[in-house]
């Protein structure tokens, strides 16, 4: 089995809070008019998530909920697979739906999410992904809102993680493999 440690830092504190703050300004007006539900996905996008929010003008009217899917489990690979853990507290009928993700990478997850979320009658489905890492797309989707177009690396830190550790780091970091 391969390991792994933490490499050098891709996206420094300071580099993530500026961009954060014009995703959020950029949002702040997309939402100017109307309401919106935000939606989580557990638990990469915490991080990025509560942060973004709080930057975002306070007129704009929201509400949060949550739903966790797991891809990969242990690996740095996708296996394809995606599963719902938890599901929405709240109906989504007729409501504008703002999906928040910490990196878009091969684009099943969301796609799948995407998907199940249309055949419950949203009015609106748009994403938010704080990375994005095109080089490994697989299906067709885009971010509506997008933060850092990253390349083919697997990166931890600021809510994304290996096995479940490193989400806590203020940073985000390349993993480096041990050899
Ligand atoms: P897909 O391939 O479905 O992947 O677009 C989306 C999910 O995969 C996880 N992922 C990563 N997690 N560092 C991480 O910590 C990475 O470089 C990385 N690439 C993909 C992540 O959970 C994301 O929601
Ligand atoms: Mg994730």
């Amino acid at each position: 089995m391969d390991r792994y440690e933490l490499g050098d830092i891709l996206l420094g504190r300071d580099v993530i809070r500026n961009k954060v703050k014009e995703l959020a300004q950029e949002l702040s007006l997309y939402y100017k008019d109307k309401p919106v539900h935000v939606i989580g996905v557990l638990k990469g996008s915490v991080i990025f998530l509560s942060d973004l929010i709080r930057e975002m003008d306070a007129k704009v009217h929201m509400k949060l909920d949550f739903l966790s899917v797991s891809s990969y489990g242990a690996s740095t690979k996708s296996s394809g697979v995606v599963k719902i853990n938890k599901d929405l507290d709240e109906s989504v009928v007729n409501k504008n739906l703002l999906i928040v993700e910490d990196i878009v990478d091969t684009g099943l997850t969301l796609q799948y999410l995407v998907n199940i979320l249309k055949e419950r009658s949203p009015k609106e489905i748009k994403i938010c992904s704080l990375l994005d890492k095109p080089e490994r797309r697989v299906v067709d989707l885009k971010a509506d809102f997008c933060g850092f177009t990253i390349p083919d690396e697997f990166v931890v830190g600021y809510g994304l993680d290996y096995g479940g550790y490193w989400r806590n780091l203020p940073d985000i970091h390349v993993l480096r493999k041990v050899n």
